[in-house]
């Protein structure tokens, strides 16, 4: 016997073989004659039947992860099947004994959430799972076929770059270090870095700092926001996508740098991972078929038409309401706004006439800001005059200015609402494997 996954199982369709599989239960029917297993191994969403005895399946049920091996066969309705001769329980699952999920039925994202550990065995879960993977890797693929580095930015930082208050402070919680920094005659009230330290909010200005020397490069890692909401829209942790890129003068040219980058991930999981896209979507998949540009306005169209089409003017800023709003307008196509009053926006972005900055939000539909970007401001006495009063915090940003800089522009991706988007997830939270949100951090 060799041993096969159910994905390569039904790529490589070995009629007449003999092999060994092994994976979870996901339902049994029972004949006098023959029990009908369909067994899962995470290789694919797709399932494999196995057929056996009746005789032999007597203590299996639903849940249960067994390793069976038989013959290859085609099923009286053309699919592959194994006709087995035996089979190993290797972990019984008995309900009765407080296992959440029945067989053959549906619950609801939040009771599931209640129940994280066993959350990655659901048909959806196990779908979004792979289907972060494949996107993941995708990203990777691309910016490295168009020249961009990957740079592994730190997760500590003494620096907030979105300037929004919404760090994580840290400390260590140690006595051991305390006691051996007392020893060392180091004051004990003084912090373990020397100065404040943080869970990084974004990798933006380390990355600006490499952006001078590699030109072309991103960071995709773990960013953290002290943010009260328990929106379905907002995590205290996520995977952010941040890319910069040096010689770069033009916001068309950064933003068709974003329009390309969505479009190639959402093409190559259609063309490679439908099955996947198909169970978490339900099938509706007509939001990811983008073959128009995507939508480019300017912050102040935004406003125009939110007040005179939508009648939903707003004094200050574009909320989720308004984005929603916005992506439905436009009938699902993706939304640049772009050129936004600096009041609203980071102190790093180019100034540009009227009180505006060079900056983007892109809007996707059901889910709103994906990404936001913008070129950075190259001269050094506005961009001293934006940062906050006698911040020496950013002493070596304003620096980078000084010695052969060249202007660079970059944005950030949240891959978690880029993967909400993709898969029509009504809440963030059911789009990473572990989410963090305010309270919520048990398992
Ligand atoms: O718009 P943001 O704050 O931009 C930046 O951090 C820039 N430094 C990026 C850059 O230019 N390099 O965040 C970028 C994206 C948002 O568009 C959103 O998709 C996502 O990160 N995001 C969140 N996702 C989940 N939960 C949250 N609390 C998020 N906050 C932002
Ligand atoms: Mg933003």
């Amino acid at each position: 016997y060799s041993h096969s996954s159910i994905l390569n199982i039904l790529k490589t369709a070995p009629l007449g073989q003999q092999i060994s599989v092994q994976g979870w239960i996901k339902s049994l029917r029972k004949q006098k004659e023959l029990t009908f297993i369909e067994i899962n191994d995470g290789s694919t969403c797709k399932n494999l039947q196995i057929t056996l005895p009746s005789n032999l399946s007597k203590n299996i049920t639903v849940g249960a992860s067994i390793s069976s091996k038989g013959l290859v066969k085609q099923s009286p309705k053309g699919q592959l099947e194994i006709s087995a001769e035996d089979f190993t329980l290797i972990g019984e699952c008995d309900i009765s004994k407080g296992y959440p999920f029945a067989p053959r039925k549906q619950y609801e994202p939040e009771y599931v959430r209640e129940n994280m550990h066993f959350r990655p065995r659901t048909r959806l879960f196990s779908s979004v799972l792979r289907i972060r993977h494949a996107a993941t890797l995708e990203i990777h693929n691309y910016l490295d076929s168009i020249g961009y580095f990957n740079i592994h930015t730190p997760l500590i930082t003494s620096n907030d770059c979105e300037g929004a208050g919404e760090t994580f402070k840290i400390e260590p919680d140690s006595e051991k270090l305390l006691k051996s920094m007392a020893k060392e005659n180091q004051p004990l009230h003084s912090a373990y870095f020397n100065k404040k330290a943080y869970l990084t909010v974004s990798g933006q200005l380390h990355l600006e700092t490499v952006a001078q020397a590699l030109n072309k490069v991103y960071c995709f890692a773990p960013t953290f926001r002290a943010e009260n909401s328990k929106s379905r829209f907002h995590l205290s942790e996520f995977y952010m996508l941040e890319l910069e890129q040096a010689f770069l003068n033009n916001l068309d040219d950064l933003l068709k740098v974003a329009e390309d980058l969505v479009k190639h991930v959402i093409k190559a999981l259609l063309d490679r991972h439908l099955d996947d896209l198909q169970v978490c979507t339900n099938g509706k998949i007509d939001h990811l078929l983008i073959n128009k540009p995507f939508i480019r306005i300017s912050y102040l169209e935004a406003q125009q038409i939110l007040s005179t089409k939508l009648n939903k003017s707003s004094l200050k800023g574009i909320g989720k309401e308004h984005e929603l709003a916005l992506t439905n307008y436009f009938e699902g196509v993706p939304v640049f706004v772009i050129n936004w009053p600096e009041n609203l926006k980071a102190f790093y972005m180019k100034q540009i006439p009227e009180n505006n900055v060079a900056a983007f939000d892109l809007l996707a539909s059901g889910v709103g800001e994906i990404a936001g970007g913008s070129l950075r401001e190259d001269n050094f006495e506005k961009l001293k005059s934006r940062l906050p009063i006698n911040n020496s915090e950013f002493d070596w940003y304003l620096d980078l200015r000084k010695f052969g800089y060249v202007p660079t522009g970059g944005f950030g991706l949240g891959f978690e609402r880029f993967v909400q988007f993709i898969l029509g997830i009504e809440n963030i939270k059911d789009c990473i494997p572990f989410p963090r949100w305010p309270h919520n951090c048990k398992l």
